[in-house]
């Protein structure tokens, strides 16, 4: 196959990808891109400078070495270039895990049995119903799916929010604007999970977030633009929010002196919650460069006009 690939991940070592590339595809022409580098059939990227778009003016599709596709999207992009995000790649088991371990945390009051326990203090609190903790997912795409059904299995309401209608088994399905009142009044422990994009940049702000239930927690483990941190902050010490699991902030890194780093109900991850895993990248990205040269359709293509 004398295909060239050509490789754009600034900041990264670009050895292992290189390598794993070459192995799934031998007969393909596998390089790391810098500027002025010969046009390739296909861009693997993650974040690339505007350079990369403007000099390689041949490619069939551009694999985004995620699932987001923000930072891509901001860039000007020739009308019709295909982009193609990871679709799982084995983050939704990890983004399952998290989701359910800061609402386990929360739920089960562990951070106050650590700090019992660090007093050496003995108490027992009472155990409090799962129904009263119900769980609003926002974005029920791929990876918001297998949180919900993680979630399901330890009992909790699910309620889910999309654009489209979503019929996912046992959860209650909300879409659309006109849904997310609703959707709000209804949910507890809310999730997001929402690609960024026009339609949801700061769309956890103060007037969402006050329609959530009483002493309601939130997890971000979508974008860091999606939530307005001062609205957050300010209804957690109004007593209206419980507190926030963070794992992405509106500027990575999180600035040293952010009140989230010390805020007693704020827990903080350095956007870790689904990472992604090279080789599981690396397989998805092979295969649908493969199908895509047999004329195959494959899933994971963005729709620009959507923004995901
Ligand atoms: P996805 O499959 O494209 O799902 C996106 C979901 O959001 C869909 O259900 C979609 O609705 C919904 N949605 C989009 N715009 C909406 C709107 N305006 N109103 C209501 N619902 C809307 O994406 P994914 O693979 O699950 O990934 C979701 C996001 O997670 C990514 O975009 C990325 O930003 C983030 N992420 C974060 C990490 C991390 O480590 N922190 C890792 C991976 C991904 P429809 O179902 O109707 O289309
Ligand atoms: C990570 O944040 C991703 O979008 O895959």
């Amino acid at each position: 196959m004398g295909l060239h690939i050509s490789l754009c991940h600034p900041g990264v070592d670009p050895t292992p990808w290189l390598a794993g590339l070459r192995a799934l595809l031998p007969k393909a022409v596998v390089s790391a891109w810098e500027p002025g580098a010969e046009p390739a059939d296909y861009g693997v990227v993650w974040a690339p400078p505007q350079q990369f778009i403007d000099e390689q003016l041949q490619l069939k599709a551009v694999f985004n070495i995620g699932a987001g596709v923000d930072k891509l999207l901001q860039l000007r992009l020739p009308v019709g270039l295909r982009l193609v995000r990871l679709d799982d790649a084995g983050m939704a088991v990890q983004m399952a895990e998290y989701v359910c371990h800061a609402l386990f945390r929360h739920y089960r009051a562990f951070e106050t049995y650590e700090q019992q326990a660090r007093a050496g203090y003995w108490l027992q609190r009472p155990p409090r119903p799962r129904a009263d903790f119900p769980v609003g997912i926002m974005g029920m795409g791929v990876l918001g799916q297998r949180v919900a059904q993680a979630v399901q299995q330890f009992d909790f309401p699910v309620r889910g929010w999309s654009r489209a209608p979503r019929d996912v088994p046992g959860v209650q399905g909300f879409h659309g604007v006109g849904a997310l009142d609703a959707f709000l009044a209804a949910t507890r422990v809310l999730v997001c999970l929402l690609p960024l994009t026009p339609d949801t940049r700061n769309i956890l702000c103060r007037a969402t977030l006050s329609r959530l239930q009483p002493a309601a927690y939130v997890i971000n483990v979508a974008r860091g633009a999606l939530l307005v941190e001062d609205d957050l902050l300010a209804l957690i010490d109004s007593g209206h929010l419980a507190g926030a699991t963070l794992d992405v902030f509106q500027s990575e890194p999180l600035a040293p002196g952010h009140p989230f780093w010390t805020h007693p109900c704020v827990q903080v991850t350095p956007h870790v919650s689904a990472q992604t895993l090279e080789s599981d990248s690396l397989a998805q990205i092979a295969g649908k460069i493969l199908a895509l040269e047999q004329g195959q359709s494959v899933a994971g293509i963005v729709d620009r006009t959507r923004g995901y």
